[in-house]
């Protein structure tokens, strides 16, 4: 047995889950209302006998470690420790090899926090930093809460500190806290005030430190990435706001440390920074685990920048609604809250959708008064909602530029499918099984009803076997019809069969079909299985036809007769 295995034979999802959000029993199953999405009535399910999770509202699901992954973000070999540490297994990974180094980057960086913490309530220059960010406004309360410390002046105190503890020079450098010099080495960090960043989770996974002596360069200075911190990965603040934003189901994304804390401490708490960096798709994917909107508050100079293109480019293949917070006069949100916590208040309230936002910000920029300036505008806002995934919003907003620009709406739509196509990061990653998206999901469903009534399989074995499956259908078909040609069919043959993740997505299909079939009498339940396979089958037609239709035309442009009497010939056997 692998130490997944152990761990997950003495852990029950139902009690584990049951930890986060109420369930009740829903005839064999546990329901309750989704952790990860909105909802009223609960959509959210629970199986005991399968150990699988599915949400029937937002599509995902999983296995017990997929739930504290999720839930807490963390990586799989953080949910990991956390599931052996609950089951009382050792693991064996755990003092060597990958997962124990990083363990020794996260405990030098948690002490390195102490260390500093310790500093700026101890130390004189330690003291003079705290009074520099109080003269800015911020609290000790805040101060604390964020684990702001100071890290001192001298050459290698750091070290020293680090030393004594018993970890080695060779640690505390890829830890990042140690730098290489011409004769020696130092700490990473002097005289600065110190923010820990955590991950998801809470652990410290780095640092950002700002000056206090205003001649010192950079002003603020990060942490090199890690093998536990890697920029464009973290948000910094997420893992103390998380809860608010699940709350408030939107996320406010601000650029710096200080504009983070000072929101923070005005009430808005559902917020994030990004520290100055280009917004990356990861950030954005987490910001999407707790909640469903995100209102872009960059600076004045940044709005309109890669950042909200980038945030656009990923609310369009994933449903993340993203609205932009217009700043007017102050530079950044820092300056803004000075002028009072309503002021931010209210101007995060009134954020605008982020395409009303390019509309505004395109005419400003190049003016509709002339046919030249209308042209651009068509060209930068027509990039922008040629993103949207939606038809009907698509059309909305192409209605709304017409009308801003007097031209007609057929014109733009000209002007757009003339546009490359975007280039778009987010389109390639993996998405969860909801019927609309998954390419996949006929083909599943199929699957899905064959398993649980695997008596039907003989009846449709030739049909099944004309099926175009795809990657993940492919892979069980492919063992499903291994299983049946040995003697009897066992489900917990073809479960051992298969790759882990696919085993946990299986059963998850299968939760989800038990669940819609639950009610079906037998007979209608053939029918459901025969009306999908027609689907496919004349999917699969549509398909070659409009191939084969494609090639004759290509054909006939060539003259190429021999070519074109061989697709009529396949023409007719379709
Ligand atoms: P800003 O220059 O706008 O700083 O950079 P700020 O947030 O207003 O900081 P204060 O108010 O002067 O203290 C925005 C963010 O960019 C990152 C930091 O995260 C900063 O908060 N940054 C800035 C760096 O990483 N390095 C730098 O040298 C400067
Ligand atoms: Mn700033």
């Amino acid at each position: 047995m692998t130490d997944l295995d152990l761990i997950k034979s003495k852990i029950d999802v139902v009690e584990l889950i049951g930890q986060y959000i109420p369930l009740k029993k829903a005839g064999r199953n546990y329901k309750g209302t989704c952790p990860f999405h909105s909802e009223k009535t609960p959509s959210f399910m629970v199986s005991p006998d399968k150990q699988i999770w599915h949400c029937f509202g937002c599509g995902k699901g999983g296995d017990a470690f997929r739930f504290l992954m999720e839930k807490e973000g963390l990586e799989f070999t953080e949910a990991l420790s956390q599931l052996a540490e609950k089951a009382g297994v050792q693991l064996q990974s755990r003092s060597s090899g990958e997962w124990g180094s990083k363990n020794v980057l996260f405990n030098i960086n948690e002490l390195a926090a102490k260390f500093y913490e310790k500093a700026i309530a101890d130390s004189t220059e330690g003291r003079q930093a705290l009074n520099y960010l109080v003269s800015r406004g911020l609290s000790r309360e805040t101060a604390k809460t964020f684990r702001i410390g100071y890290a001192p002046s001298g050459w290698d105190y750091l070290i020293k500190f680090l030393e004594r503890r018993g970890y080695k020079l060779e640690d505390i450098e890829k830890a990042g806290l140690l730098v290489q010099r011409a004769r020696g080495y130092s700490d990473k960090f002097h005289h600065r005030l110190m923010f820990p960043i955590t991950n998801a989770s809470g652990k410290v996974v780095g640092f950002t430190g700002r000056v206090l002596n205003p001649e010192d360069q950079p002003k603020y200075l990060n942490s090199p990435e890690t093998a536990i911190f890697s920029k464009g990965r973290i948000l910094y603040g997420l893992s103390a706001t998380k809860e608010d934003i699940q709350a408030q189901n939107y996320a406010v994304l601000v650029e710096g440390q200080m504009d983070l804390l000072s929101s923070y401490q005005a009430g808005i708490k559902n917020v994030v920074a990004s520290s100055g960096t280009a917004l990356t798709l990861d950030q954005l994917k987490l910001i999407r685990r707790y909640g469903e909107a995100l209102v872009l508050a960059l600076d004045a100079d940044a709005a309109g920048g890669e950042a909200t293109k980038r945030a656009i480019e990923l609310a369009a293949t994933d449903d993340l609604n993203i609205k932009v917070a217009i700043l007017g006069q102050y530079k950044d949100p820092d300056d803004c809250i000075k002028a009072g916590a309503d002021v931010w208040r209210q101007i995060v309230e009134s954020a605008i959708p982020v395409i009303d936002f390019y509309l505004d910000h395109s005419i400003n920029k190049f003016g509709v008064d002339t046919v030249a300036g209308k042209k651009k505008v068509a060209a930068e806002v027509l990039s922008v909602i040629s993103l949207l995934i939606d038809p009907v919003e698509k059309d909305q907003y192409i209605k709304k530029l017409a009308g801003r620009l007097s031209t007609s709406t057929d014109s733009l739509y000209e002007a757009m499918s003339r546009l490359k196509a975007p280039r778009s990061t987010a389109k390639t990653e993996e998405k969860p099984a909801s019927p609309d998206k998954d390419p996949d999901w006929l083909n599943k469903r199929v699957l899905g009803i064959i398993l649980y009534r695997p008596a039907y399989y003989p009846d449709f074995r030739e049909r099944l076997g004309q099926v175009r499956w795809r990657e993940w259908s492919e892979r069980v078909y492919e063992k499903l019809a291994n299983c049946y040609s040995k003697s009897e069919f066992s489900l917990d043959d073809l479960l051992a069969s298969l790759a882990y993740d696919d085993r946990v997505a299986l059963l998850e299909l299968l939760m989800v079909i038990e669940e819609q079939y639950a009610d079906m009498a037998e007979a209608d339940l053939k029918g459901e299985l025969n009306f999908y396979i027609n689907l496919i089958q004349r999917r699969q037609v549509k398909q070659t036809l409009a191939r084969l239709k494609a090639e004759v035309s290509a054909a006939e442009q060539a003259g190429d007769q021999e070519k074109l009497s061989i697709l009529l010939e396949q023409f007719k056997h379709l």
